[in-house]
């Protein structure tokens, strides 16, 4: 019988290691991220949160490899995105993340089929297979009755389910979503919570930003940031230090 059989669920998809941003605007360079590490498990549920400011964005969009770090090394999926061509960067985004934000960033023109549809079509998939893969994916957020209405006819909590559909379009492994329900009442937030979390049992990787801390506390991890620098994990060290000097003694 082979007992010593170690199964290892945690591989990681996200790694960060000393990652510093300085945007330079005039002549006083803002330090928006220094020295960042983190690593996160695919499947994993994360939450971000920290003051308006902090560099919460600014870590998502590298995490999204939409920018480069100033320097730092950054893993996405076994990748380096910054090590790759633009055009390499822009294939591996398509065919690797999905983006979510406050604004809903919806095409205005288009039906909600239409908008799901879009990425699809833009990664070269003919119309026909990209409308049927639309049309389940508003159906696995709710929107099956509303495939043909344009943004305008939608509700704000059903626009952000239109960009949740379309950010899992072309099947990314990670989601990222910025503030996604910084424009929402308390009912819509709640909902798109539940639809996070049954991405994340869907096996993708769900990285939030948020300022809500009931968004926060459905995931599995939250992590805090403030001025640019990632805060140790909330331990109540004045139960935990005497324990830990007297385990390390
Ligand atoms: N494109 C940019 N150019 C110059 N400064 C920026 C830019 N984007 C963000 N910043 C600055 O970097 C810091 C972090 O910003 P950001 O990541 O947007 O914070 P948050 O999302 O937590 O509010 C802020 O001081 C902000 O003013
Ligand atoms: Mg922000």
């Amino acid at each position: 019988m082979v007992l010593h059989v170690r199964i290892n669920f945690m591989s990681e998809i996200v790694t960060l290691h000393d990652v510093v941003k300085t945007y330079k605007k005039g002549d006083q360079p803002v330090k928006a991220l220094k020295n960042v590490s983190l690593t996160i498990a695919e499947g994993e549920s994360v939450a971000i949160m920290g003051p308006s400011g902090s560099g919460k964005s600014t870590l998502l969009q590298l995490l999204g490899s939409l920018d480069k770090p100033t320097s730092g090394d950054i893993q996405i999926d076994g990748k380096s995105p910054q090590k790759l061509s633009d055009a390499e960067r822009s294939k591996f985004r398509k065919n690797t993340i999905g983006f979510v934000f406050q604004q809903f960033y919806l095409q205005p023109f288009l039906s909600a089929l239409d908008n799901v549809a879009l990425p699809m079509r833009l990664n070269g998939m003919k119309a026909k297979p990209a409308r049927a893969a639309a049309s389940e994916l508003l159906e696995n957020v709710g929107l099956a009755a509303k495939t043909k209405h344009a943004p305008s006819e939608l509700s704000g909590g059903e626009m952000q389910r239109v960009a949740i559909a379309r950010a899992m379009a072309n099947n990314p492994k990670i989601l990222l979503a910025d503030e996604p329900t910084g424009n929402l009442d308390r009912k819509n937030a709640d909902s798109i919570v539940e639809l996070f979390q049954k991405l994340r049992v869907d096996g993708t990787t769900v990285i939030v930003v948020t300022h809500d801390e009931k968004v926060a506390n459905a995931f599995q991890r939250v992590i805090h940031i403030e001025n640019g620098s990632l805060q140790p994990a909330n331990i109540n060290t004045q139960e935990t230090a005497p324990v830990l000097e007297e385990m390390q003694a």
